[in-house]
């Protein structure tokens, strides 16, 4: 942690470009796997993220403006910090020249109850949701895997890619996304990335049919990854629970492992079932999970791959810890580069 002798109502404002600079791989990847040994050991305090839904969603939707508003509150106390996560997300907003999600992140010193920082959460949304499918990679994925196919070509099959980077000898990037124009930018950046061409497939079926790792990482509504197009061997990541992907992947697969059971289990038979697409009630309960990541694996109660051939699959939701882990983090950085734009608020 950075101490750092500053006026009590200044905070430092990071922004995007700052934390795409500062937040390497490296350093996002061991934040995370600390967080979800933090919180495995009770050491993080968290509260569900709070959902404030804009419009009924019992009703037809309304053509702009359907969307959510979320806050993700977080307390790491190794790190002697709290932080919020406030997110908007606007699945309809790309139509009309906006992104669809956009989040900030608030830093808080638990020693003083003083804000420190404002952080662009988008960009760390997209690199901590790397760092938990590859913490799940990890634990689940083969280690000699080298193919990655990459289904949905945005932010999350960018950070997915560079993260797994980390840990994976990775030597064949297979994509397939629905948008030429994406699937333009993404290449490119994989080649600027890890000097690797990229291998465009026809169908999400051709995508996966010779990856060891496949990410499922689409704002498709209902599920493109089916269940029998997956060999034995491939480890699947899926970042939107089962909204994009086969459920039956839950219960054929060898192995399903969620990533903390309080923040996973509100959308597999909490109240977040049928809401924002997934699964709905009765389609899978806890007993289909093979283990969480944060209380079961990491601590070795439960094992994670055994075997060359299984197939398993890790879906996470994404909770509020590891974006709160995950700014403070940008924020030590920010500071100990000089980075970040000092504003007074008092
Ligand atoms: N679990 C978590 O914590 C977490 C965190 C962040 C994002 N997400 C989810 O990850 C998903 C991707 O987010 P993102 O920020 O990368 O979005 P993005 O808009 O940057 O990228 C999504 C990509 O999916 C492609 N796509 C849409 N429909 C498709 C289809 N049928 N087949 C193939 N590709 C398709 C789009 O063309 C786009 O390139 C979203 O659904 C988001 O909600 C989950």
């Amino acid at each position: 942690m950075t101490s750092e002798l500053r006026p009590p109502g200044e905070i430092l404002v990071v922004s995007r470009s700052e934390v795409e600079a500062l937040l390497t791989p490296a350093a996002c990847l061991e934040r995370v796997l600390e967080t979800f040994r933090w919180v495995g050991s009770g050491e993080v305090e968290q509260v569900n993220p709070v959902n404030l839904y804009v419009h009924d969603r019992s009703g037809p939707e309304p053509e702009f403006g359907h969307g959510v508003v979320q806050a993700f509150p977080a307390m790491i106390r190794p790190l002697q910090r709290a932080a919020v996560k406030w997110l908007g997300s606007y699945r309809q907003n790309p139509r009309r020249g906006l992104p669809a999600i956009s989040a900030l992140d608030l830093v808080t010193d638990t020693e003083t109850g003083m804000p420190l920082a404002l952080v662009d959460g988008t960009s760390v949304t997209n690199m901590r949701t790397g760092g938990h499918a590859a913490v799940g990679a990890l634990h689940l994925a083969r280690p000699d895997s080298h193919s990655v196919a990459i289904v949905g070509c945005g932010n999350e099959g960018r950070t997915h890619l560079r993260l797994l980077n980390e840990l994976f000898p990775i030597t064949s990037v297979i994509a397939f996304d629905v948008s030429a124009a994406q699937l333009d930018d993404f290449e490119r950046d994989v080649d600027t990335w890890f000097g690797l061409e990229t291998t465009r497939a026809p169908s999400v079926e051709a995508a996966v049919a010779d990856a060891d790792i496949v990410c499922v990482v689409t704002t498709a509504p209902a599920p493109v990854l089916m269940e029998e197009w997956i060999h034995p061997g491939t480890h699947v990541c899926a970042a939107t629970g089962f909204r994009d992907v086969d459920k039956a992947c839950a219960k054929e697969f060898d192995k399903w492992v969620v990533g903390w059971y309080g923040r996973d289990l509100e959308w597999i038979e909490g109240p977040e079932v049928g809401k924002l697409g997934g699964l709905q009630p009765g389609d899978l309960t806890k007993a289909d999970v093979h283990a969480d990541i944060a209380s079961e694996l990491l601590s070795g109660a439960r094992p994670g791959r055994e075997s060359a051939t299984e197939r398993t699959i890790m879906t996470h939701m994404g909770m509020p810890a590891l974006d709160a882990a995950v700014a403070s983090l940008v924020y030590d950085m920010a500071v100990a580069e000089g980075a970040g734009t000092r504003i007074t608020l008092f």
